[in-house]
């Protein structure tokens, strides 16, 4: 497929370079957790946070994602698959721009999360496993999903009729449901800050 492409990397503008102009290392910062867990609000909150620190970063989230390069995208799981490999790929391309990048999706499956640590490099990936209990998210329902889910509207659903399959071993596991905003932001910020700095 790929045979008549000659990518030139020695030619191009090094990360190194990049990551020295900016003082900053790149990482990419990976929120998984089920719809409705915090992860959109909390990745928000991390980035804003940092960014104020003077360094830059890059958020790419889901519904955000989803209505631009994935728009052709649902959720079986060839689609979560190949709109994970895409977002990968994406955040691979930050990184090596020296950009600290925030990835929020539900990224369901250990496999699909184990595809973007692959593409991304596992040295630049952490994994932030944002919990709240299903109870906790389907009580919530922010954009009224999961009672559309329950009522059969929607198909595939993460936690109601598609699997999420929590993190073994995340980088750090945050509980939206037990900690406030603020202190789930700073657990993130003081595990993340000797990555990135
Ligand atoms: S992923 O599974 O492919 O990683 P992604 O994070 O891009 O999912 O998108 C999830 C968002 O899409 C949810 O926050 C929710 O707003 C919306 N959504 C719509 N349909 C579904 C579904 N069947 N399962 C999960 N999320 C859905």
């Amino acid at each position: 497929m790929a045979e008549n492409i000659h990518p030139i990397f020695d030619q191009i503008l090094s990360r190194a370079e990049k990551e020295r102009w900016l003082e900053q290392s790149a990482k990419v910062l990976w929120f998984t957790g089920l719809s409705g867990s915090g992860k959109s609000t909390l990745a928000n909150a991390v980035e804003r946070a940092i960014f104020n620190q003077g360094r830059l970063t890059k958020l790419l989230d889901g519904d955000n994602i989803r209505s631009g390069i994935n728009a052709n995208l649902g959720f079986s799981e060839a689609d979560r698959i190949e709109n994970i490999r895409r977002i990968a790929e994406v955040a691979k391309l930050f990184v090596e721009g020296g950009i600290i990048t925030l990835c929020s999706f539900v990224s369901p499956t250990i496999e699909i999360r184990e595809l973007a640590r692959q593409i991304i490099g596992p040295e630049d990936f952490l994994e932030i496993y944002v919990n709240a209990p299903l109870e906790v998210c389907e009580q919530r329902d922010v954009k009224g999903l999961y009672q559309k889910a329950r009522a059969g509207e929607i198909k595939n659903f993460t936690g109601i009729d598609a699997p999420f399959e929590a993190p073994t071993a995340p980088f750090i596991e945050i509980r939206t449901d037990l900690d406030e905003l603020v202190i789930c932001k700073n657990k993130i910020i003081k595990a993340v800050l000797p990555h990135i700095s």
